[in-house]
């Protein structure tokens, strides 16, 4: 089994685990972005029929696809990860990492929840409400990552 505590006493991922975390949450960004634009291309000349623009479609299956990659990442993560982290984070400089895995944590099961919504629920009028929700959520996410990831003075010290 790879090794995964380093010798400042900190804690590695596997790389497959980091690199997978990356390249879905890549995927959702570009699609759930992509889906935006192309939905309310409003005012655009092209958007005059108000037909929904073909892409559309296939935006949303590779979403639906790398959604399900997100869930099975956050797994991993869940078993590989977070009881180390949270170890490890009990020190005072790791603790904006605490911060903002439990953040991760929380806006994962917010996107979950509300992706779930869209599929099977939302009702028309809620539709749009719910989008939106779970789209400052995808972003929130990426930047709370952004933040998370490991500082280099704490990682040397
Ligand atoms: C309660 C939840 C969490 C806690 C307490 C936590 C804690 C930590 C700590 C302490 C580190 C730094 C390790 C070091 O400096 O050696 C770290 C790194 C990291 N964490 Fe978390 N984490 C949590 C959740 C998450 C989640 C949900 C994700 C992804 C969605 C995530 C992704 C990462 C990544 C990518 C790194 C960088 C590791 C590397 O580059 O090898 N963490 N975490
Ligand atoms: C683990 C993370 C995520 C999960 C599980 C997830 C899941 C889903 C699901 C199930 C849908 C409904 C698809 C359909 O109606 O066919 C959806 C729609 C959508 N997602 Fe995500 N998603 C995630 C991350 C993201 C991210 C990072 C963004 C970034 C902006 C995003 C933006 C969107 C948008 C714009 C829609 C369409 C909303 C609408 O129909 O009004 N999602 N997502």
């Amino acid at each position: 089994m790879m090794r995964t505590v380093t010798a400042h006493g900190g804690h590695r991922l596997a790389p497959w685990h980091r690199q997978g975390v990356l390249l879905v949450g890549v995927v959702l960004l570009l699609t759930g972005l992509g889906w935006l634009a192309l939905h309310y291309r409003a005012g655009l000349a092209a958007a005059a029929d108000d037909l929904p623009h073909p892409l559309e479609a296939w935006a949303l299956r590779l979403h639906g696809l790398a959604a399900y990659g997100g869930l099975f990442m956050f797994g991993v993560l869940a078993a590989a990860h977070l009881p180390q982290g949270w170890r490890l984070s009990r020190r005072p400089r790791r603790a904006h990492q605490r911060a903002s895995g439990v953040m991760l944590s929380g806006l994962a099961a917010l996107l979950a929840a509300s992706g779930y919504g869209l599929y099977y629920f939302a009702p028309e009028w809620f539709r749009p409400t719910l989008g939106w929700t779970h789209a400052a959520a995808g972003l929130a996410m990426a930047a709370a990552l952004a933040w998370h990831h490991p500082r280099r003075s704490a990682a040397r010290r």
